[in-house]
């Protein structure tokens, strides 16, 4: 993957040694990321939250991109919660217009990463003009086959397990038995059953919660918490995260 670095970095710079670093051992598959921060970010600077997360989109793309340089094969980022309707309405309405801009804006940068988008979460309650971008950058990054970008979108872990019960009991009424309810049955009904859970949860701004993301998927994932809010999470940060995670002794319950 180092040849797919090349120009990117200076030979002297701290990310080049990080990614020599990582390199040499096995990266994990799938990273979720809790992106928080972005209004803390932006009251330090005395700016408007919205600044925040504009911000935030930067480091949305950088993220993305690296990921798909290192060959890493899933990244789900939470963007936005079921419970973040409860924020004021301007703020609301303008992450919805940071959404539209990004899925209008973006899609070349992901065809040329060879990026395969989709979204996870009630999107039949967005609006009819996110609905229909999504929809089109989903369809249009389809055949990707690099890295696969999650967009955890109107997404609740909670809610996740709600609608897989109640696509559970929609696909078999009555026939339903008990001995037909096994994890892997569940698993098959959640947004993506394709993708394996996260080998591992970053979160930025030093908050140590899992608010409600990936409940089910998170069982054995490895947790990393950083105090660096998310508009300032780069490249850098991206392979400290990934450097701990390689340190780290995975048992899955065995010893
Ligand atoms: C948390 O910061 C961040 C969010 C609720 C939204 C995350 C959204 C983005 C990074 C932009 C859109 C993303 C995509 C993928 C297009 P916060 O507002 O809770 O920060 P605070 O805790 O400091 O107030």
């Amino acid at each position: 993957m180092l040849k797919n670095f090349e120009g990117y970095f200076d030979r002297d710079s701290e990310e080049y040694k990080l990614l020599l670093e990582i390199l040499k051992k096995d990266l994990p598959s799938h990273i979720a990321i809790i992106m928080d921060g972005n209004g803390r970010w932006a009251k330090k600077r005395g700016l408007e939250r919205i600044e925040g997360h504009k911000a935030g989109i930067n480091a949305v793309r950088e993220i993305v991109e690296t990921s798909a340089r290192l060959g890493i094969k899933y990244l789900t980022l939470y963007a936005f919660s079921v419970e973040n309707w409860k924020r004021p309405k301007k703020e609301v309405l303008q992450l919805m217009g940071l959404l539209k801009r990004y899925l209008r804006e973006e899609l070349p940068l992901l065809l040329k990463n060879n990026v395969r988008l989709r979204t996870m979460g009630r999107i039949e309650e967005l609006d009819a003009t996110i609905r229909g971008l999504i929809h089109h950058v989903e369809r249009q990054s389809a055949k990707n086959d690099g890295l696969n970008l999650n967009i955890a979108l109107n997404y609740g872990g909670r809610t996740e397990i709600v609608d897989a019960f109640k696509k559970i009991l929609d696909g078999y009424g009555e026939n339903l038995t008990p001995s037909m309810i096994d994890e892997s049955f569940i698993s098959k009904y959640l947004y993506l059953p394709d993708v394996p859970d996260p080998d591992l949860l970053i979160r930025t701004s030093g908050e140590l919660r899992v608010s409600n993301f990936l409940l089910w998927e998170i069982a054995y994932t490895e947790l990393y918490f950083t105090k660096v809010f998310w508009p300032d999470f780069g490249t850098k940060e991206f392979l400290f995260a990934i450097r701990d995670f390689q340190k780290r002794e995975r048992r899955f319950g065995g010893v």
